[in-house]
């Protein structure tokens, strides 16, 4: 007797837990994929890849199996002077965002112009494939769609990276990854403001605001700017080394943590960086026994540092 009510019981659970999981998670799904996406949101996830945060590709979030976004000027196969267009180049084995295998969260229009006219239903994971974006017309109205150019162009992952220079190739992707995985969002929101958050909320706080004050919790005061247009009112890549190196190089009283171990080991030239020289020699400059702060040393084509400078920068 006892277990056939056990046995109801856990099917009225199962049916409660079933029912809000589709309350929650499923009929708004069937809201998103009535709304058309973006060229700005097709554009963002082509660069980001697949997934952020954990991921049976990237357990150790070392920002692996992710796309790199190449801005082309000139025709891959021809070489051939074109506007300049963002290609996004999955190399062979890189997953796909998801968009591609599954196109009907694109919503309408922007599937059906994707996979007819852009193809990206012929894409092959193992074989890599490279995308653009593009604007077509559907029942009288514009969109933006997805073009696989790997089947409408032949253009395959190799013959784009081999045709440009690595400072036309942006980490976007890895570099979200990073900042992700260094916690930057401790700090640092990425709103939709539309103005300069300096001026809407005044300046951040400085070294000293928090003295006894335990614990800190999220949203209790403001931390640090907002980092939503970073890219906009700041793409000095040499200022963004020297910030995250050791922001207090150009912001004397910042609060942010030094990231300079996202150089790694070797600088760019592959001398090993001697961390202990430098911060020996900053701290003479600190206490007034130098006159100018140590140099930042360049950093390695794929260190972490450069793919995260690649994600800030991207944030227009
Ligand atoms: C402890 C809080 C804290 C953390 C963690 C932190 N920041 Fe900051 N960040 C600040 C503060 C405060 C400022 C403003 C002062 C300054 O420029 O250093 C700032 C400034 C910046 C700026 C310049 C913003 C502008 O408006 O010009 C960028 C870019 C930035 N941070 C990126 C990052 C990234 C990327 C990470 C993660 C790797 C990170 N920050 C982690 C506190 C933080």
């Amino acid at each position: 007797m006892a277990f056939r009510e056990y046995k109801i019981g856990a099917r009225m659970f199962g049916l409660a837990l079933g029912g809000s999981m589709m309350i929650t998670l499923y009929m708004p799904s069937l809201d998103i994929v009535k709304v058309g996406s973006t060229e700005y949101g097709l554009r963002k996830s082509m660069s980001f890849g697949r997934i952020g945060g954990f991921s049976l590709e990237d357990p150790f979030l070392k920002g692996w199996s992710k796309p790199k976004t190449v801005l082309l000027k000139k025709d891959p196969l021809s070489g051939a002077d074109m506007e300049p267009t963002y290609a996004y180049v999955y190399e062979p084995g890189v997953r796909f965002n998801s968009a591609i295998p599954h196109p009907r969260i694109l919503g309408e229009g922007v599937e059906e112009l994707s996979v007819n006219e852009g193809r990206i239903g012929e894409a092959n994971e193992r074989e890599g494939a490279v995308f653009l974006v593009k604007e077509g017309r559907f029942n009288g109205k514009k969109y933006p769609y997805l073009v696989n150019a790997t089947a409408t162009m032949n253009w395959s992952p190799e013959s784009v990276i081999s045709s440009v220079s690595d400072d036309q190739v942006a980490q976007i992707g890895s570099g979200k990854i990073m900042f992700v995985r260094e916690g930057c969002w401790w700090c640092h929101t990425l709103l939709p403001e539309q103005t300069q958050d300096w001026q809407a909320f005044g300046a951040p706080p400085r070294l000293g605001d928090f003295n006894g004050e335990t614990p800190t919790a999220f949203g209790s005061d403001r931390k640090a700017p907002d980092l939503l247009h970073v890219g906009s009112r700041n793409s000095s890549r040499e200022w963004m080394m020297m910030h995250f190196f050791n922001p207090r190089l150009v912001q004397p009283h910042s609060i942010m943590p030094r990231f300079d171990y996202l150089w790694g080991e070797k600088d760019a030239a592959g001398n090993k960086i001697d961390y202990d020289k430098w911060r020996q020699e900053y701290t003479e400059y600190v206490s007034g026994a130098r006159v100018y702060p140590p140099e930042v040393p360049d950093y390695a084509a794929d260190s972490d540092i450069r793919k995260l400078i690649d994600f800030v920068i991207s944030l227009k």
